[in-house]
C-alpha cells in the first residue's frame, strides 16, 4: 500500500493498526468521514479479544452483539480495505503524508473464492497426517499401565463417541496424557493420534504434560482481575517458586491461570481441585498452601 509522498500535501487515506473493537470503530468513523482506510491486523481475522468474550465488564453487555454489526459494516464498506495476517514493517514520511510498508503473510487459500466453510481445516493434510491403522505397533506399556488402559477402553469403546469418556478416565488415572498411552489408545481405537491430540489439547482440564497433585487455578477473568487476581497469582508463584503453568519439583502443585470459574460474586477466586476459595486475600495464601502440604491431602474445610 503506497501513498506517494509529496511534501506537506495531505493524502486522504488512513492506516489503522489493530482490528480490535477500537480499531474497527476508528475505521468506520474515518470511512464515514470520506477517508479511505486500510485496517491492518496481524491475526487471520479482525475482532480482537472481544470476539472471544461472551459478556463485557462491567455492564454485562453481549460482546458479539457489539462487534457483529461493526464486522458486517466493515466487510461491506467500499472505503475500508482489511489487511489480515499483516504487519506494519515501516512507516516513512510525516503525519498526513506517509508511506507504510505492510508485510502480508501467505494465507494459502484464495480469499476471493473462500466461503469460510472450514472444510479445508478439517481435511488439512499437514495437521492431520494420515497414520496407518497398524501404527504405533512398537509402543510398549508396562503390564499395569496396559491393564489399566485396556480396562478403560473396554468400558467405553462401544459407546457412541467413546473418545471423550476414555480421555476423561485416562485423565483421572494419570492426571495427564502420557504420550505412549495416547499412541496406544490411537492404535486400539483406530483413530489418528492427531485427532486425539486435537481433543486433548482443547480442554483446560486436560494436559499433555505431567501435572502436580493439586492444580491451583487462579481466576484471571475480568471480575477477579480487577479485584486483585494478579496479586494472588504473584503470591502463589512467589511461595511455590513457580511461574503460571509450571509444576513444583515435588509434583505437589501446578499453578494455572484460568478465565472465570463461574463465581464472580466471590471474586477474587481461586480453585484448588474441587475446592473454591472466594474473596481470597493475599495474606491467606500461605496458610492454604501449608494445609495442602501438611499431609498431601486436600483439606475439607471449603
Ligand atoms: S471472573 Fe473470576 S470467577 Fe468470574
Amino acid at each position: 500500500m503506497k501513498n506517494e509522498p509529496e511534501k506537506k500535501q495531505k493524502i486522504g487515506s488512513a492506516l489503522v493498526v489493530g482490528g480490535g473493537i477500537g480499531g474497527m470503530q476508528a475505521s468506520l468513523d474515518l470511512a464515514e468521514a470520506g477517508i479511505k482506510v486500510y485496517l491492518v491486523d496481524s491475526k487471520p481475522s479482525i475482532g480482537g479479544v472481544m470476539s472471544q468474550l461472551d459478556k463485557t465488564f462491567p455492564t454485562n453487555d453481549c460482546a458479539m452483539c457489539t462487534i457483529a454489526p461493526r464486522l458486517v459494516s466493515i466487510g461491506r464498506h467500499k472505503d475500508i480495505s482489511v489487511l489480515t495476517l499483516s504487519e506494519v514493517e515501516k512507516i516513512e514520511g510525516e503525519p498526513g503524508n506517509f508511506i507504510a510498508t505492510v508485510r502480508c503473510r501467505a494465507r494459502f487459500v484464495d480469499e476471493d473464492r473462500c466461503t469460510g466453510c472450514g472444510t479445508c481445516v478439517a481435511n488439512c493434510p499437514v495437521r492431520f497426517i494420515p497414520q496407518p491403522l497398524d501404527g504405533y505397533a512398537d509402543v510398549q506399556l508396562s503390564p499395569e499401565t496396559k491393564t489399566l488402559v485396556d480396562n478403560i477402553i473396554a468400558e467405553h469403546r462401544f459407546r457412541q463417541g467413546p473418545l471423550m469418556p476414555i480421555l476423561q478416565s485416562i485423565n483421572v488415572a494419570f492426571n495427564y496424557f502420557p504420550e505412549d498411552v495416547m499412541k496406544y489408545v490411537s492404535r486400539q481405537l483406530e483413530i489418528p493420534l492427531t485427532s486425539i491430540l486435537r481433543v486433548a489439547s482443547f480442554y483446560n482440564a486436560f494436559s499433555l504434560k505431567p501435572r502436580g497433585k493439586h492444580i491451583i487455578n487462579v481466576c484471571m477473568g475480568t471480575t477477579c482481575y480487577v479485584r486483585g487476581g494478579e496479586r494472588l497469582m504473584d503470591r502463589f508463584g512467589e511461595l511455590l517458586n513457580v511461574k503460571p503453568e509450571e509444576t513444583t519439583p515435588d509434583m505437589l502443585f501446578t499453578l494455572k491461570s484460568v478465565r472465570c470459574i463461574g463465581c464472580c460474586g466471590l471474586a477474587p477466586a481461586v480453585m484448588i481441585g474441587e475446592a473454591v476459595y472466594g474473596k481470597l486475600a493475599v495474606k491467606d495464601i500461605q496458610g492454604i498452601i501449608k494445609k495442602y502440604r501438611g499431609n498431601g491431602h486436600a483439606p475439607h474445610d471449603h
